[in-house]
């Protein structure tokens, strides 16, 4: 049976990793989280004193590129790969609260753009992969044979976000995790290079109202189908 790419594009904690990772289990592609990739190079940037609340050199960071070098390595016991950089497995510290602050700013340079699009791409390259994102339908694989674009409102995401991070025993409130929420779909649909949107052959979901269980039956029909007709 042929392979297909999937990408799956959306605002912050839409669920998008979730049902990304089931179903690339159930189809046996590969499952690659772009965003960790933009979360890897903003931790590097953060313990290199590159970038901190009020604080971003742009420049230092644009010159260290090519001291980043990124993987993912498939861990078996939790059934998906996990974020390396430079070797180092990041996959726990990329995703408290002060990555979350500072990513969005690192995401909207172009040369950073640039470095990582071309390795999603790279790892796409035999199909069989679903991919989440923000510009995976419309940059990274503007020819995805499926494209969905996930919504919720804010308050739904947020409350799942500050659920997942007391869950990591993170010290944060519910309003700092709503503002970043915020402040990260503003910053991620208004920048200039790549913007989040819609790609226009993308199918809309939002899931403010379904089960986990609802919404991956959703996604697996119509990857099904997809994969029928290729
Ligand atoms: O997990 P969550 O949906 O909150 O975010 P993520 O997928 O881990 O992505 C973190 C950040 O990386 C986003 O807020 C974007 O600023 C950036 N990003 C991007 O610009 N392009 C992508 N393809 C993926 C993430």
């Amino acid at each position: 049976m042929k392979k297909i790419t999937i990408a799956i594009d959306g605002f912050s904690s839409t669920g998008k990793s979730t049902v990304a990772k089931q179903l690339a289990r159930v189809l046996g592609y590969v499952y690659v989280d772009s965003g960790a990739m933009y979360r890897a190079v903003t931790l590097y940037a953060m313990q290199n004193q590159m970038i901190s609340k009020d604080y971003f050199d742009v420049e230092k960071l644009i010159a260290n590129l090519g001291a980043i070098k990124l993987s993912f390595k498939y861990n078996d016991t939790l059934g998906f790969a996990e974020m390396y950089l430079n070797g180092v497995n990041v996959e726990n510290e990329i995703r408290t609260l002060e990555v979350s602050q500072s990513v969005s700013q690192v995401a909207e340079i172009s040369e950073v753009r640039r470095m990582l699009v071309l390795q999603q791409q790279q790892m796409g390259q035999e199909k069989g992969v679903v991919m989440d994102g923000r510009d995976i339908g419309t940059v990274v694989f503007p020819e995805a044979e499926l494209k969905f674009f996930m919504t919720a409102s804010a308050e739904t995401r947020a409350k799942r976000r500050y659920k997942e991070l007391l869950e990591r025993n993170d010290d944060v409130s519910y309003e700092d995790v709503l503002k970043n929420v915020e402040s990260r779909d503003l910053i991620d649909s208004t920048r200039e290079d790549s913007p989040l949107m819609k790609a226009d052959d993308a199918i809309e979901i939002d899931n403010s109202n379904l089960s986990l269980t609802v919404q991956f039956e959703k996604l697996y029909a119509l990857a099904k189908n997809a994969i029928e007709h290729e």
